[in-house]
């Protein structure tokens, strides 16, 4: 019985809906490579923007362990713990455009049938900006980029107009996306921060300015965790912290609660799944709530920087998964794609005992009678 694992995706044609999310584990050519040589049907290149970048004087990344003999969760007493999360404070790329440009050229030559999606960032607060997202648009899409990503996401921007920041106004949003949708000549996807009171409408105003698919989530706001003994901050630099984003397998039912809002609110959309995947049970998941493609990142980064074991293990459960469902007549992804969206409902709408009345939280009505029906 033969299983068919490639799917079509925003009209891109995937080997494998299993992508590298843009993060340290894309962030240079001879990374991406790697990651095509190990079995990635895809990438989303390391943020590229324009505006000056420059990280933070100590480590950009840490991940949170606990460790049972202990009873502590720490990010410094080494790789015997239970992995809880990634922590990070990493700005985008600190490459500049140029020096992308030949690279995502050279990579598209090298992995004609592998797709290469480029993570874009720039600003919103006058036409400099919004030209900005325009140049980054058309050159990575004249090299050969598949699609571009639009980070409406980075969690790290102290700037008003940029990263996160347009992510929470849904005038951004579409803004942003209306702009680039204008010289874009390949599809468009937004990828949304989760830190908004409710996503939709963010998704909405993506989808209303044109955009293709939406990707979530990025890292959830938090801070590392505070140091008993010597009452520092695990991750600082001279003392001081600032919040930064949360990744791995903490995030997985924030994540899916987040992307099961949008894929109900919008079943017709593509939708591609971010947070806490490291094998194909969790990336079930989000193709179960509706997702096209997933991606991954932590998981990747805790196995040889781009994950070769990773995206065996996601390959080898998916062909599996098919396999043992061959009887139901399910051949590929889309055989099983969005099952589960409809299970979400109101609390109301969840069955109670059988001899209690209940009335979604609110008092029985006394006193009020129902209106006789004519
Ligand atoms: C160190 C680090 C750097 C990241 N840089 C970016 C980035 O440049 N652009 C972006 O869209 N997301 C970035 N992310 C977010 C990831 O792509 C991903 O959305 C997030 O980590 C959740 O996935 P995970 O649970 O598989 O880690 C970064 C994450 C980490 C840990």
């Amino acid at each position: 019985m033969s299983v068919d694992l490639s799917t079509s995706f925003t009209g891109i044609r995937f080997p494998n809906p299993f992508l590298l999310s843009s993060a340290p584990p894309t962030e240079s050519e001879s990374n991406i490579l790697r990651a095509f040589e190990a079995g990635w049907g895809g990438v989303v290149t390391k943020t590229i923007g324009l505006h000056p970048v420059v990280n933070v004087a100590g480590p950009k990344t840490k991940f949170l362990r606990y460790y049972p003999e202990l009873g502590v969760s720490s990010m410094n007493r080494g790789r015997g713990g239970v992995l809880q999360s990634s922590w990070n404070w990493e700005l985008i790329s600190d490459k500049t455009l140029d020096w992308w440009v030949p690279r995502i050229g050279r990579i598209k030559k090298a992995f004609p049938d592998r797709v290469l999606i480029a993570s874009i960032m720039a600003g919103s607060g006058s036409d400099k900006e919004l030209d900005h997202w325009r140049t980054l648009a058309t050159a990575c899409q004249e090299q050969g980029a598949d699609g571009l990503e639009l980070n409406l996401s980075c969690p790290h921007m102290d700037r008003e107009d940029m990263g996160s920041n347009i992510g929470k106004d849904q005038k951004l949003c579409s803004g942003v996306t209306q702009v680039v949708k204008q010289v874009a000549k390949v599809p468009v996807w937004a990828k949304l921060t989760p830190s908004t009171t409710d996503i939709v409408l963010e998704a909405g105003a993506v989808f209303t300015g044109g955009g293709d698919a939406v990707v979530s989530s990025n890292t959830f706001p938090s801070l590392p965790l505070i140091d008993p003994e010597t009452l520092e901050f695990e991750m600082n630099v001279d003392g001081l912290v600032s919040s930064g984003g949360l990744g791995g397998p903490a995030i997985l039912p924030q994540s899916l609660a987040k992307m099961s809002q949008m894929t109900r609110a919008f079943p017709e959309k593509s939708f591609s799944g971010i947070g806490g995947i490291s094998d194909f049970n969790q990336a079930l998941n989000y193709f179960l709530l509706g997702c096209g493609t997933v991606q991954v990142c932590t998981a990747a980064m805790l196995d040889h920087a781009v994950g070769p074991n990773v995206v065996k293990r996601l390959l080898q459960g998916m062909t599996e998964f098919l396999e043992k469902n061959a009887s139901r007549g399910w051949k590929r992804l889309d055989d099983f794609r969005g099952l589960r969206r409809d299970r979400i409902v109101a609390h109301s709408q969840i069955r109670r005992p059988a001899d209690s009345d209940y009335q979604g939280g609110h008092e029985p009505q006394e006193g009020y009678a129902e209106p006789a029906r004519a």
